[in-house]
């Protein structure tokens, strides 16, 4: 099971859910527009994790160390994220 733990609140995401359609669920008021890792819209910082951040699909979008993609990145045990730092 993948925790995620945002500066909102803290959920877990369902089998097969990507990190953006988890925060969606939950209400995160968050960017997104190609869902496929290049537009970079949905970017958020990843403040910690417990299991390295893979990606589905490899982004082509720019980030900052610290960023991820929630569209394409699979992401497993606790991830802690602020999505509130990131702003355009
Ligand atoms: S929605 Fe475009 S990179 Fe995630």
């Amino acid at each position: 099971m993948t925790w995620v733990i945002t500066t909102k609140m803290q959920f877990y995401l369902h089998e097969e859910e990507t990190l953006l359609d988890g925060l969606l669920r939950t209400g995160h008021d968050i960017n997104y527009q190609c869902r496929e890792g290049y537009c970079g819209s949905c970017r958020v910082q990843c403040v910690s994790n417990t299991v390295p951040i893979e990606y589905v699909i490899e982004p082509i979008a720019m980030l900052d160390d610290d960023e991820i993609l929630p569209c394409c990145c699979r992401v497993q045990g606790v991830i802690h994220i602020n999505h509130d730092l990131i702003k355009d």
